[in-house]
């Protein structure tokens, strides 16, 4: 398996796999496949990879330690700066078709509607991560003050499952089974978080009490 995961040709594949939703879009494009309402389409499409694409990134430190697999770290950034690619889509989609590029009615728009707020929120916390998650950055910030940062994916994930919940107008299946998967993800990061702190907090030995008579 180790050797599977340190190939590089493995980091290749994954690539050209996180490619294949971007290319089956430009395919339905060229193909004029995108339904009745093609912005629509578009929007629900870059939406769902984003969310997809940020649970993916959360599940690597899970999967890293329950199944004992160090090296899926080297997919860790890949799947987040995908996650930031298909938003940037999402974005575009919403951007272009329906404020037509015009940025004081977007200001408007992110200010008049909840869901578009947060939707917002998530996608400009995604901006730092995508920008510092260069080893470059990493030595320029620091382990901790760099990892720090990087916890905000949380934040992105938790507007995201909210912007999703809050744009669906009847069936909510869909969102609420991201919730779950957020919630479990971030409930069993703030475990090992904890037991991590426990097992580190010093050890007191208890003083020896001294006798004033010897
Ligand atoms: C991390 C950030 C974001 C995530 C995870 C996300 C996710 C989603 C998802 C899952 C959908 C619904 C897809 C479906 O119905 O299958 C959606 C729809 C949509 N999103 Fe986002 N989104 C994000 C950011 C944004 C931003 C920044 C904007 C615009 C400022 C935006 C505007 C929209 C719009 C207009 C729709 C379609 C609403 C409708 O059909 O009524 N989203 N998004």
């Amino acid at each position: 398996m180790r050797s599977l995961l340190i190939s590089k040709w493995t980091k290749v594949a994954v690539f050209l796999l996180c490619l294949v939703p971007f290319g089956e879009l430009v395919w339905r494009i060229i193909k004029g496949q995108l339904g009745a309402n093609p912005v629509e389409f578009l929007q629900h499409a870059t939406g769902d990879w984003t969310l997809r694409f940020l649970v993916f990134t959360l599940c690597i430190t899970p999967f890293r330690k329950l199944f004992k697999l160090p090296d899926l770290i080297r997919f860790r950034r890949m799947l987040g700066l995908f996650a930031f690619f298909y938003v940037c889509l999402h974005f575009l989609t919403y951007l272009g078709p329906d404020q037509s590029f015009n940025l004081s009615a977007m200001w408007k728009d992110v200010a008049k509607r909840p869901f578009i707020t947060v939707g917002f929120a998530a996608f400009v916390s995604l901006i730092p991560l995508a920008i510092t998650s260069t080893a470059g950055w990493i030595r320029r910030l620091g382990g901790k003050r760099w990892q720090f940062l990087h916890r905000s994916i949380y934040f992105a994930a938790v507007c995201g499952v909210i912007h999703y919940y809050w744009l669906v107008k009847s069936d909510v299946r869909k969102p609420l089974f991201y919730g779950a998967l957020v919630a479990i993800l971030l409930l069993w990061r703030l475990g090992s978080w904890f037991s991590q702190r426990r097992s580190q907090a010093p050890v007191r030995v208890p003083t020896p009490r001294v006798s004033v008579n010897g």
